[in-house]
């Protein structure tokens, strides 16, 4: 049996291969995931919060269970108000832990709002959004890293 209703949250900047696989594997768990993209990331985004949201309505566009949503301010303040009680996040290695586990420990403080992780694919452990974009920027190939489309918008961005 699925469990109702999880947010998914994170900056999405861009979204990689790994948000992807997380995102994916959450729907296997509930019955509906709200990818929730915050509006203000801490550093200048690549990509606006309405193209973030838009890249990932696109990609998840076969997906009718997910939802594609802005949010500002607590992350346990959003989740309320969408009526939602459990967080998923993905942990990609060890080092992810400790600051999951401290962010996992506030919210629940904060609403009684629960975290569940999923282990990234082992395939995807390494991908970070800032990562994809320095390779990127730097002239890498980001193709395999991030849905193909991203990497697209990526190149355009990169020659505006
Ligand atoms: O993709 P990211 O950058 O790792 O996502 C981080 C995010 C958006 C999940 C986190 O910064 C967050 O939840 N921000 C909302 C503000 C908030 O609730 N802060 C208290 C966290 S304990």
């Amino acid at each position: 049996m699925r469990v109702a209703k999880a947010v998914c949250p994170g900056s999405f900047d861009p979204p990689t291969n790994g948000h992807m696989d997380v995102i994916r594997r959450s729907l296997s768990l509930f019955e509906t995931v709200v990818v929730a993209v915050i509006r203000n990331v801490s550093k200048k985004p690549m990509f606006s919060s309405e193209e973030r949201v838009e890249m990932l309505r696109d990609l998840l566009a076969a997906e009718p269970r997910a939802e594609v949503v802005a949010f500002d301010g607590l992350l346990v303040d959003f989740a309320r108000a969408q009526g939602v009680n459990v967080v998923v996040k993905g942990l990609r290695a060890v080092s992810d832990f400790d600051y999951e586990l401290q962010m996992a420990q506030m919210n629940h403080g904060l609403s009684g709002i629960d975290t569940v992780f999923i282990p990234t694919s082992p395939e995807h452990a390494y991908l970070s959004s800032s990562l994809v974009k320095e390779v990127g920027s730097l002239g890498g190939s980001v193709s395999g890293l991030v849905p193909g489309r991203v990497a697209d918008l990526m190149k355009e961005r990169w020659s505006e």
